[in-house]
């Protein structure tokens, strides 16, 4: 593998406290619709991508970034989450992670997702009975939503399951950048449902890196065999203010997984934003750094070679491309903190909504 080339520090200007400006906002009606219809894209693109089948999955081209990611996503389910949590997983998908939190051994789910296929897709398995997974029902209450979770003031809605002692949004963060409103909506939404002491574990695309790459590559465009990311003209001098950190568009595509308009979310921004609404940077890892650290541990090295990213380390020695690794390279994974002494007390049971099997009625779909 590749050793972890050098992140430019300087990609973006710091900006000064609590001062971001013209980077969108929902003042406006034209920008306020403009946002929905982005948002929309992203739900439809999503809601769109069927569940595959187990033959259909391992002949994905990025299979071993797949379970890479898995990987990633497991390590931090293990590392934060303990036997009883309430866990609220924003933008849960198909519930990808569902098995995770079972092993976790958590008492309670919370899923939220803005596309509503990908809601009833978690729901089938949550219920345990798609073709590939017959497995034994997880041993778990949960409850599901299907709304903008950037833009629903979740705490309104979910105020009797509060407080959750983790929070988790993987890859999907940076769908929240488009504007300086929904990114103070999604982490006003953790801040205000976690305990204090919670946790809020993630994952999303390292502004760092693909800045960087950006700079690097002669045009607007750049990739590989399995993924390509392009800028509009509007970032023809390839400068990026910090004085407007919102909305910072590229189009994204990786093959069998995504298709669809994303935001830049400057980390160091992101970090300032975060601790106005209490919560405290614990870690940040660009990907191949986290793959590096925690391959040394031994119990994740036996998890990764269970899911078989890297091969299993016998009969099969199919490994990550080196273009797969390239598309690793582009994201981070972090961990924040609500600020506070977490009580003593003991939890009052405030998992009265949640179910051990969910109908499409079942699922909530809030207005916004
Ligand atoms: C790459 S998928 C990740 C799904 C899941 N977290 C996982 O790791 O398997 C991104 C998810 O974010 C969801 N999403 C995007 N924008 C959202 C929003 N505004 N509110 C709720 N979910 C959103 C999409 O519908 C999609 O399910």
């Amino acid at each position: 593998m590749s050793k972890r080339p050098r992140v430019d520090p300087s990609s973006f200007a710091s900006a000064p406290k609590r001062q971001y400006g013209a980077g969108g906002g929902y003042g406006e009606q034209q920008g306020y619709s403009e946002e929905r219809s982005s948002a929309q894209r992203v739900a439809d693109h999503y809601s769109a991508r069927s569940n595959q089948t187990l033959e259909e999955r391992e002949s994905s081209p990025i299979i071993h970034l797949k379970k890479l990611n898995n990987w990633i996503k497991s390590v931090l389910i293990q590392l934060y989450a303990r036997p009883g949590h309430c866990v609220l997983d924003l933008a849960c998908g198909k519930g990808g992670d569902l098995i995770k939190w079972d092993k976790a051994k958590v008492g309670y789910y919370v899923g939220v997702d803005i596309a509503e296929g990908s809601i009833k897709d978690c729901m089938t398995r949550y219920n345990g009975d798609t073709d590939q997974q017959r497995r034994k029902k997880f041993s778990f209450p949960a409850r599901l939503l299907c709304t903008d979770c950037y833009e629903a003031r979740l705490d309104e809605y979910l105020y009797e399951d509060a407080p959750f002692d983790i929070c988790s949004c993987q890859f999907a963060l940076h769908y929240s950048w488009s504007t300086e409103a929904r990114a103070r909506q999604a982490l006003a939404n953790v801040s205000a449902l976690l305990r204090p002491g919670g946790i809020f574990i993630g994952t999303m695309p390292d502004a760092n890196v693909i800045i960087k790459r950006l700079r690097e590559s002669e045009g607007l465009e750049f990739g590989n065999s399995v993924y390509w990311i392009s800028f509009g003209e509007e970032y023809a001098e390839k400068k990026f203010p910090a004085s407007r950190p919102f909305g910072i568009k590229y189009k994204f595509h990786l093959e069998d997984a995504v298709d669809c308009p994303e935001w830049v979310v400057p980390f160091h921004l992101f970090k300032l934003l975060a601790e106005e609404y209490d919560l405290e940077l614990v870690l940040t890892k660009n990907f191949h750094e986290f793959v590096h650290e925690y391959l040394q541990k031994p119990e994740f090295t036996e998890l990764i070679r269970r899911l078989g990213a890297l091969g299993d380390g016998r009969q099969d020695q199919s490994t990550l491309s080196q273009d797969e690794w390239e598309v690793s390279y582009l994201y981070l994974a972090f961990v924040l903190r609500k600020r506070g002494q977490p009580s003593t007390q003991q939890r009052a049971n405030n998992t009265n909504k949640g179910k051990m099997f969910l109908t499409e009625g079942d699922i909530e779909f809030l207005g916004i």
